[in-house]
């Protein structure tokens, strides 16, 4: 991904033409990728789910389709939030949607169970100066309960980058292949939020 992914202007610019396309999405579609998402989805599903990043992904909407009730699809870019609301309502499903940028948007502290994102990480990372991502890790850590899930799906698999995370996750990843499109393997990787491990004890000196 070239730098230019990491920048607003891009994806406004961008979206004023390809929104006309109607939907997209990067990497996998629902169909390859639900086998491989479900397990980490919650259990209730009436329980929020926000979709960052969005895009014209059609992946809220078919989540929606599948009874999932509280689908927030979240993109900095109007012109995607706004097409987003129109597919939601081609497609019959109900979705929220929001524009607004995730690395400084307002969520509440400790509350969210499951957040999912495709391809807006690895757009972050293009412009990332050495901080392993932390710009949007450490707001959407902040975000999740305990037990929440962050599930990040990438085209690389970052797992050594995000084991480096000062950030208590549990770190489980599953390649996923686009079996319907490229055949491409892609990444998805569920971040579970945990207590921090306790502090270290300094070690106790010998007494002679
Ligand atoms: C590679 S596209 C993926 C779109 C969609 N998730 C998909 O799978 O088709 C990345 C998306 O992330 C959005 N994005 C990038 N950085 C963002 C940020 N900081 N806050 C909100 N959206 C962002 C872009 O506008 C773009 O729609």
């Amino acid at each position: 991904m070239s730098v230019k992914y990491c920048n607003l202007e891009y994806w406004s610019a961008r979206y004023l033409t390809e929104v006309q396309g109607g939907a997209y999405d990067w990497y996998l579609d629902y169909t390859d990728l639900k086998e491989a998402l479900e397990p980490h989805l919650p259990e209730d599903k009436a329980a929020e789910i926000l979709y960052i990043g969005c895009g014209l992904s059609t992946l809220g909407i078919e989540l929606a389709k599948d009874e999932r009730t509280a689908i927030t699809c979240v993109d900095w870019a109007q012109k995607a939030t706004e097409a987003m609301t129109s597919l939601a309502t081609e497609h019959g499903v109900k979705l929220t949607c929001q524009t607004a940028d995730v690395t400084t948007m307002e969520l509440t502290a400790a509350t969210h169970t499951c957040i999912i994102d495709k391809g807006l990480f690895d757009a972050h990372l293009t412009g990332d100066q050495g901080t392993k991502g932390a710009g949007v890790l450490a707001p959407l850590h902040n975000a999740l309960a305990l037990g929440g899930k962050l599930i990040i799906i990438s085209h690389t698999d970052r797992t050594s980058m995000l084991q480096e995370s000062p950030l208590s996750w549990q770190i489980d990843v599953s390649p996923v292949e686009a079996k319907s499109r490229t055949g491409r393997t892609y990444y998805l990787h569920a971040l579970t939020k945990v207590d921090p491990p306790p502090p270290e004890e300094p070690e106790a000196v010998e007494e002679k």
